[in-house]
């Protein structure tokens, strides 16, 4: 079964995002996000699994700023995993973590071992979706809840395309799907309580706040890490981001679905 790709992310991938997004971040907004997408789901007391956790930063903040009980984050990319050891570590939270590095394909877990499950910007790795939420249903508890922001393909399809290939420059490999699909792939998992929140403008808003970043404040430290030819194409990165989601080539959305 494939439920994802051998994406990698090289440590310039990896600096660049954390300068950018903050420490233990690959994707946009942070212990805020985190807290944006948490909403009114409890996570105090309960366990929780992080899939894609890459640098820890949620595993962190779900445990420090929510009460989880326990975080299990999983990823399957050892580099990033060593280093959300060291920072899980250096935020003191270690005893209430686990990291574990998996393949993608069927979850490592017992049915009904966890009470949430989160997901941030990683099911967009993933080439069969339906597959990859029933792995996540089978693993919740009764009552359990999935909880997570999410890339959507927007509906123009050359703004996408551009910001596609910019990412392939990258080396990272996405298999975007729009919102109807999204939540087509959710029911097909077993899922029937289904919210999506669009958060295009918000996420818009960041990604914009992110390229002003990297033009003015971020640059001179950029361009030391990265050389003139790094930054040029980092930049590039950057503003693409922004304009795909300006020209509705990518929406970006936090969703929940309840395991009934
Ligand atoms: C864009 S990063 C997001 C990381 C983290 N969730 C965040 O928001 O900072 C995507 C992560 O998903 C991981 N990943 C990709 N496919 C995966 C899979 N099938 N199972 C677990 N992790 C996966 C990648 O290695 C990477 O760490």
């Amino acid at each position: 079964m494939t439920t994802g790709t051998s994406n990698r992310y090289d440590e310039t991938n990896i600096q660049t995002m954390e300068l950018v997004y903050g420490r233990g971040y690959m994707s946009a907004g942070g212990d805020e996000e985190v807290a944006r997408i948490v909403g009114t789901v409890r996570i105090a007391n309960k366990k929780v699994l992080d899939i894609g956790c890459g640098l820890g930063g949620a595993v962190i903040s779900l445990v420090r700023d929510h009460g989880a009980a326990h975080v299990h984050g999983i990823d399957i990319d050892d580099g990033l995993l060593n280093r959300a050891a060291q920072l899980v570590e250096a935020a003191r939270v270690s005893e209430r973590v686990t990291l574990t590095s998996t393949r993608p394909g069927p979850l490592p877990f017992d049915p009904a071992s966890f009470d949430v499950v989160y997901v941030t910007a990683t099911s967009c790795h993933v080439e069969n979706l339906s597959v990859f939420f029933q792995e996540i249903h089978r693993v919740l508890n009764p009552g359990g809840r999935l909880i997570g922001g999410e890339w959507f393909k927007g509906e123009n399809n050359s703004a996408y395309r551009i910001w596609d290939t910019l990412l392939r420059d990258r080396g990272l490999n996405f298999s975007f799907v729009d919102q109807p699909n999204f939540e087509q792939a959710l029911r097909a998992g077993g899922f029937s309580t289904i919210s999506i929140a669009d958060r295009t403008l918000a996420t818009m808003n960041l990604a914009e706040g992110y390229l002003r970043q990297v033009e003015n404040k971020l640059y001179e430290t950029l361009l030391s890490s990265l050389g003139e030819k790094g930054l040029a194409s980092f930049m590039a990165w950057t503003r693409g981001r922004y304009q795909c989601f300006a020209e509705d080539g990518m929406r970006y959305g936090h969703f929940q679905a309840k395991k009934d």
